[in-house]
């Protein structure tokens, strides 16, 4: 029935409080079962792993520290809120981003002593780096690992929306960053840089572009303020330095790459895959695209009811994603 292996993962989850990956192994024993022609069994499981998701998932939603959090009125529109339980351990990244983020997770959970010697933790990031490499993310990261709602605000969408009225509403969610401590994620920054906007634009995204800066430069409150972007170069000099900490996403190496690969193909078999033929398609892949590229192989993989995803189906994918982007 189950293997010595999902036995192990079982124990193993439990140990570390990871639910999801506890419910997914346990039906993937149940999978297993009913295959090996234990249907009773695997239908019994089946329905104990849905009502305790179900159960959990009550309790978690009692547990959370909800009304006060959760946008209303005019903040509504502006603040989409989350609470992530995603945890740095997720996250492929090189040494350098990874010592960042533990940095700024250290100073977060042990500000009191920082503070009792005058001192403040970090509380201002600027995430630069090409798309799909984990910036959104590490918001969640973070988020989840302080156990901090997580509040997106798309700056783009922001301006648009409100034309006319945009720094009234910046002032709403600024307002929100002193009354509800959690990671606020201010995306696309570089939408405040003014090049890339029309001419009759350019006053109002002065004036927000100001506000914000002076915001961030007052910003005293216990939540921590994400901007991201993908063309830092666009962005105004006087930006950089309001940011207690500047972190650099980039493609992952090959090796990077691989982890990417083995993680998102964690619950399947992929025994005997040709990592020299998958190395020569993952060049010019983001961690998203490669993650979509697993996905795609591992559903074509479970629908055919292959006993194992092969090096011919990952790089059938990979390519594919890479042509994509070439077009
Ligand atoms: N460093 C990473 N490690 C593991 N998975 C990743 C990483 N980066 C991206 N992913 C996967 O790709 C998805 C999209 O990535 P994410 O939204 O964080 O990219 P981004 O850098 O914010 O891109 P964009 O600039 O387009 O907003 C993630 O939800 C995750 O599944
Ligand atoms: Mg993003």
């Amino acid at each position: 029935m189950a293997t010595a292996d999902q036995f192990k993962a079982l124990v193993r989850s439990h140990a570390d409080g990871d639910d999801g990956h506890f419910y997914s192994v346990a039906m993937q024993v149940a999978a297993r079962a009913a295959k090996q022609g234990h249907s009773k069994f695997a239908q019994e499981l089946r329905e104990l792993v849905d009502s305790a998701k179900a159960a959990s998932e009550e309790g978690g939603r009692k547990l959370r520290p909800i009304p006060v959090t959760q946008p209303r009125g005019d903040l509504a529109g502006l603040l989409a809120v989350s609470y992530p339980d995603q945890r740095l351990g997720d996250l492929v990244v090189d040494e350098k981003v990874r010592a960042s983020l533990e940095r700024v997770l250290s100073e977060q959970r042990q500000q009191d002593r920082l503070m009792e010697y005058g001192f403040e933790p970090v509380r201002s990031l600027l995430f630069i780096g090409p798309p799909g490499t984990g910036k959104t993310m590490s918001a969640s990261v973070l988020a989840g690992e302080l156990h901090l709602p997580l509040f997106l605000i798309r700056l783009e969408s922001l301006i648009t929306k409100f034309m006319g009225e945009t720094s009234a509403k910046l002032r709403l969610v600024f307002d929100a960053v002193e009354d509800t401590r959690g990671v606020y994620f201010f995306d696309e920054v570089d939408a405040l840089a003014g090049d890339r906007s029309s001419a009759n634009d350019v006053g109002e995204i002065r004036r927000v572009l100001n506000s914000f800066l002076q915001f961030l430069e007052q910003h005293r409150s216990s939540s921590i303020l994400i901007a991201a972007t993908n063309h830092p170069q666009l962005l105004d000099r006087a930006i950089f330095r309001r940011f207690g900490l500047v972190i650099d996403y980039t493609m992952p190496t090959q090796e990077l790459a691989r982890v990417v690969i083995r993680n998102r193909l964690a619950s399947l078999n992929t025994r005997g895959l040709n990592w020299k033929r998958i190395d020569a398609s993952t060049p010019g892949l983001s961690h998203a695209e490669l993650t979509i590229a697993c996905e795609q192989a591992a559903k074509q993989t479970i629908l055919a009811k292959e006993p194992r995803v092969t090096t011919d189906v990952l790089v059938a994918a990979l390519d594919e994603r890479r042509h994509s982007n070439i077009d």
